[in-house]
């Protein structure tokens, strides 16, 4: 097994939000007040943590950085230049590297962008959820539509490589609702829109107080086929479960985690998932609480769990992850990246394509459409 194949990136995540809106289940929190000091102090805790983690790379450049949230866009330019500086130092970085960073609309201050762009991001992910005034009042957003729209205005100027996540399914809405909200992400013209089917996730207040007007299943459906067909006529590539690009715009590090390359995590409560030398593969998990992230990270011990994949996990791991993505994976992949030869899941496999769920021949590690709508029944398969 050469780990030198293996695609590398970095997420780093921020753990705050100017609020916490009722349906989102992230490792998010709202801001507190004295949250100057607070963002340096983050920030001196990440380079801890990013350092701790050098010697896991063996050499290996970073193809992509993520950093997500939370609402990073309420980091300033001047801390994520030191953030960035240090790892520029620290870590070799692939030339035509796919940095992302995640932006709320109503945090956009318009002389940021070009400080941002100016730090290496070359990617902006915005959190738009609709366009729909009374909809983005029922999410509790920060922004309205007008905010909305100036923002990706300003993201326009200085990205030419930006998306857009928009939630469909939402309290009160309609399908004609949702088609309003396509039609103003695609006059959008972003590189690529993810658009997510609201789900009710534990321990948010939607959990709590459900709304009592959510679409039916019937409806959703419905919605879930105009979003997919809608797409595909502007020109979007539908290449995993809620992601959609332009030709040549999938974004990179979302990729390497669906075809089960390497990523180094860095920030409250961000997991690693990285190859050893020997084959093995380590997973990290990072304290979740902000500030017992931060407490320990500056005592080199942010990692709060690891443990190494057994050999026999390994199947439904890979396929959780490659069985999402529309094209799936090639053959070889499954061997780069398990260090298991295919022939230990054949049986398996073929199981699945007496069942119509993978194709005959098999010509990548893909689900059919039929596999697609039975995904995690498939995915079990691999236990
Ligand atoms: C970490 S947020 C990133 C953007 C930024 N925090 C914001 O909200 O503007 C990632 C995305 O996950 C989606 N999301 C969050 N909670 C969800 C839920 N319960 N169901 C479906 N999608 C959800 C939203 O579209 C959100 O923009
Ligand atoms: S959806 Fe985005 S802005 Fe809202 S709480 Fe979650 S991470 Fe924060």
């Amino acid at each position: 097994m050469d780990i030198q194949r293996i695609p590398l990136s970095l997420y780093v995540h921020w753990p705050w939000c100017v609020r916490k809106c009722p349906y989102c289940d992230f490792n998010s929190h709202a801001l507190p007040d004295a949250h100057e000091s607070m963002a340096e102090r983050y920030i001196d805790a990440l380079i801890a943590d990013v350092d701790t983690s050098i010697e896991l790379t063996h050499g290996r450049a970073l193809q992509s950085i993520f950093i997500g949230g939370g609402t990073p866009s309420l980091m300033s330019p001047v801390q994520l230049d030191r953030f960035f500086d240090h790892v520029a130092k620290h870590y070799r970085l692939a030339d035509d590297i796919e940095i992302t960073m995640e932006a709320n609309p109503g945090t956009i201050e318009h002389g940021r962008f070009a400080d941002y762009r100016a730090c290496g991001i070359n990617r902006l992910s915005m959190g738009i959820q609709s366009f729909n005034d009374s909809l983005l009042k029922r999410l509790g957003r920060i922004h309205d539509q007008h905010q909305a729209l100036l923002a990706i205005e300003t993201v326009q100027k200085h990205f030419d490589n930006f998306n857009l996540d928009v939630m469909y399914a939402l309290p009160g809405q309609s399908v004609e609702m949702l088609s309003n909200d396509l039609q103003l992400a695609i006059d959008a013209q972003s590189t690529h829109l993810s658009f997510y089917q609201l789900t009710i996730e534990p321990n948010t207040v939607f959990a709590k107080y459900e709304p009592d007007d959510l679409p039916d299943e019937d409806t959703v459906a419905i919605m879930q086929e105009t979003v997919v067909d809608t797409l595909a006529g502007a020109g979007f590539e539908h290449y995993e479960i809620s992601g959609y690009a332009k030709p040549g715009r999938r974004c990179r590090h979302n990729l390497n985690y669906w075809q089960f390359g390497d990523y180094l995590g860095a920030g409250a409560g961000a997991h690693s998932k990285i190859t050893l030398t020997d084959g093995s593969i380590l997973r990290q998990a990072r304290y979740s609480q902000p500030n017992s992230f931060m407490q320990h990270a500056l005592n080199d011990s942010a990692v709060v769990e690891k443990r190494t994949v057994q050999t026999d996990e390994l199947p439904f791991e890979f396929m959780l992850n490659a069985l999402r993505l529309t094209d799936g994976v090639g053959l070889e992949t499954f061997a780069e990246r398990t260090g298991l030869a295919l022939e230990t899941i054949m049986p398996t496999i073929e199981k699945a394509q007496k069942q119509g769920l993978m194709p005959t021949p098999l010509t990548a590690i893909v689900a059919t459409e039929m596999g697609q709508n039975f995904l995690s029944d498939l995915q079990e398969y691999f236990l």
